[in-house]
């Protein structure tokens, strides 16, 4: 049964993989996007306005600080003497107020951020009515308004700050536990593709694990079919050459061997000058004529001298007829003592022999060819080489003779190899074992 190409099903779990890895990429490129907000529009502004609140509280303590230096009887310096001392930190101060107010957090009400501002422009209000009294250094009056009404304005600003300060670090732990959410989330789902991508991976590379088995054994049972095919083709060929060649020898042989023989017989008993002996003697020299062909023929389709003498002398008949035939020059050697190898093995390697050689002459363009058998005590190479044009890779035409070559190595459990030599040219090694059963 053929089966469907696994293709359809990998591209759609490539699919899969893919969809899914774009997805989350989009995903966590927003998760991330909005970490960085988070980071750079509230962490980081919080930050800074928390270092400002604190700036505002240092500006404060020293307001502080000087109010207990002016409070201090004793001093050497006469009171006005603080003016530019509070002239410096109201500048500060007021800075700090303003660029604070820039970075207050989203959270912070208008209404909180007014109530310090109006206490410090209350402060400074307050503060004025100082100065005068300061002039004509009113000693226990400043004393009485500090006590009374700045030290009280400077507490309530430094409550407000407090307060600020405390809202900025409640705004970072929220934002703090947005970012650790957005992290869960982002690892989770991590995980989640993760284990997505496993088993989309996973069942494709099943599915193509099991269709390439299943695509193996087909091919297997079919090389198997083939294999078994070609061996029955090539017995019943050779079982077909074997009769035709036994029938030719025997039944057409004898036929022609009589009818010459009772041709000698009439043309003796013409008389000497009869006209008709030539007749007869011509017909005769046509029998014998058909009779050598119709022997030529037999040993073509299936060489007697295979059954009667073993492979050895069968391939060192047929290279030295071969030879004489085609005109081609064969070096002919022999490796190894050659046991006796009739049946099976023989005629395959024969026929092996037969094609390659035929090939060297029809394809090879040279007149020169090696064949080297040598014999080891369980397996035999037969070589054949020439060292003419060379094949083409994948060989050119649409013949079969490789192609039985190969299939008659692999019915006798060898194998076949097709090289080229350092000389260039065409070398065919055939390889089979001998005391193995030959399939068949
Ligand atoms: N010794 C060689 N030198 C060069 N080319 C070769 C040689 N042997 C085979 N070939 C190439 O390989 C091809 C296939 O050879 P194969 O014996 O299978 O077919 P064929 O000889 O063309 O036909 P068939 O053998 O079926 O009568 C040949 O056509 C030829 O191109
Ligand atoms: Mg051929």
């Amino acid at each position: 049964m053929p089966s469907r190409a696994p293709a359809a099903r990998q591209l759609a779990g490539l699919g899969v993989t893919l969809a899914a890895v774009v997805i989350f990429s989009g995903y966590t490129q927003y998760q991330i996007e909005g970490l960085r907000r988070l980071q750079t529009e509230t962490l980081d502004r919080n930050r800074r306005s928390t270092l400002l609140l604190v700036s505002i509280q240092s500006n404060l303590s020293q307001i502080g600080l000087a109010f207990r230096d002016m409070e201090r009887a004793g001093d050497p310096y006469p009171l006005s003497a603080y003016r530019p001392r509070f002239e410096r930190l109201r500048i500060s101060l007021e800075d700090a107020l303003a660029r604070e107010a820039e970075l207050a957090p989203p959270s912070r009400l208008a209404r909180e951020q007014q109530l310090l501002h109006d206490a410090c422009a209350r402060f400074w209000n307050e503060t004025a009515a100082l100065w005068p009294l300061a002039a004509e250094d009113r000693v226990n009056e400043v004393r009485t308004l500090i006590r009374t009404r700045l030290e009280a304005e400077r507490a309530a600003m430094t409550t407000l700050a407090e307060q600020l300060l405390v809202q900025n670090q409640d705004a970072e732990r929220a934002a703090q536990a947005r970012i650790g959410a957005i992290y869960t989330r982002v690892e989770r789902n991590l995980y989640l593709l993760l284990g997505a991508v496993l088993l989309a991976i996973a069942a494709t590379t099943l599915y193509v694990i099991r269709s390439n088995r299943r695509v193996f054994q087909q091919l297997e049972t079919l090389s198997e079919q083939r294999r078994a095919l070609a061996g029955q083709v090539i017995s019943v060929q050779e079982e077909l050459f074997r009769t035709l060649a036994r029938e030719l020898h025997d039944e057409f042989g004898q036929v022609l061997t009589a009818m010459g023989v009772m041709l000698q017989r009439a043309s003796k008993r013409l008389p000497e000058d009869s006209p008709a002996r030539e007749d007869l003697r011509e017909v005769r020299e046509i029998a014998h004529q058909t009779l050598e062909k119709v022997r030529g023929m037999s040993q073509m389709l299936h060489p007697p001298v295979l059954d009667d003498y073993g492979l050895e002398r069968s391939i060192e008949w047929y290279t030295g007829k071969y030879a004489k035939q085609t005109g081609l020059t064969i070096h002919y050697e022999k490796i190894g003592i050659g046991p006796w190898i009739g049946d099976q093995i023989a005629i395959h390697m024969y026929r092996i022999l037969q094609e390659a050689l035929n090939n060297v002459v029809r394809h090879a363009g040279t007149r020169e060819a090696w064949v080297r058998v040598r014999y080891e005590p369980h397996r035999m190479e037969l070589v054949v080489e020439d060292h003419g044009v060379g094949m083409s890779v994948p060989p050119s035409s649409t013949g079969i003779g490789l192609i039985a070559m190969r299939e008659r190595a692999v019915l006798l459990n060898g194998c076949i190899e097709f090289s080229t030599p350092s000389e260039g040219g065409t070398r065919i090694t055939a390889s089979v074992p001998l005391n193995v059963g030959v399939t068949q």
